[in-house]
């Protein structure tokens, strides 16, 4: 397809400033000259200033893992989309499950988060993704479209054509299980489908829709190779280097 892939590593709530500097001069060496995917890191907030400093010029983009709605104000503990741009992130991941399910994010909450960062030229990358529960009751679908109906809420089809969702069905979050090849294009064709009803075909053809759940370099090949999969939100396979940049090369 046109659109370019897009490989994140989620980092989660690993990794000190030396070891993100550390691990962000390794990568920009082990994928110099790789070509035809993008790549990003999402180091904890601590780590973003001296991990895009590192990154700077190299191509590689950064995000941020969460970020509140307001631009300033009496929020302790946020951090806001203006600080993100300003600590040079160009991503940030929205509405992971994990947020969802330990920390009370709500899609109301998940949509006010989108439209902050749009509105500060932060692309989101906005998860949806159904627990275990859901999909044995046969309502993953539902629960999917409803994610990512209140999430793009209220966006131009511009902004919607230009963010980022990632599919990551909650069962295959560090759990080794990945979806199938086929189940992931097809929930991932769905979500296509959601986004041109809603907002055209325009929009659904421009946006890059990626997999998440246990991507590992033995079966990124695969899921990448699937029409509607657009790369790769990557928890645990992009602490290290080795199987990041594995992951990236089978993308390309
Ligand atoms: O954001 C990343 C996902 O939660 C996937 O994590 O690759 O460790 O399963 P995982």
């Amino acid at each position: 397809s046109a659109r370019k892939p897009l490989i994140a590593g989620n980092w989660k709530m690993f990794k000190t400033v030396p070891e993100a500097v550390a691990f962000a001069q390794e990568l920009k060496t082990a994928v110099a000259g790789v070509d035809g995917v993008e790549i990003a890191v999402c180091p904890p907030f601590t780590a973003l200033v001296p991990v895009a400093e590192a990154l700077r010029g190299t191509g590689i983009a950064v995000g941020a893992q969460d970020v509140h709605w307001e631009e300033s104000g009496a929020f302790t503990g946020e951090v806001s989309p203006l600080m993100l741009k300003d600590a040079g992130c160009s991503y940030v991941i929205i509405g992971h499950s994990e947020r969802r399910q330990l920390f009370g994010e709500t899609d109301e909450k998940v949509n006010r988060k989108v439209r902050a960062a749009l509105a500060h030229g932060l692309t989101p990358i906005m998860c949806v993704g159904e627990t275990l529960e859901e999909r044995e009751a046969g309502v993953t679908e539902e629960v999917v479209r409803r994610q990512a109906e209140s999430g793009l809420a209220g966006l131009t089809p511009e902004q919607a054509g230009g963010l980022v969702i990632a599919y990551e069905p909650v069962w295959a979050i560090g759990t080794g299980k990945t979806a199938s090849e086929q189940d992931a294009q097809q929930m991932i064709g769905f979500i296509r489908g959601l986004v041109r009803d809603l907002y055209g075909a325009g929009a659904a053809g421009a946006m890059r829709i990626q997999y998440g759940g246990s991507v590992k370099p033995e079966n990124a090949a695969g899921l990448m190779a699937q029409p509607d999969i657009d790369g790769a939100l990557v928890g645990g396979a992009s602490l290290e280097v080795k199987s990041f940049v594995e992951i990236i090369k089978a993308a390309c």
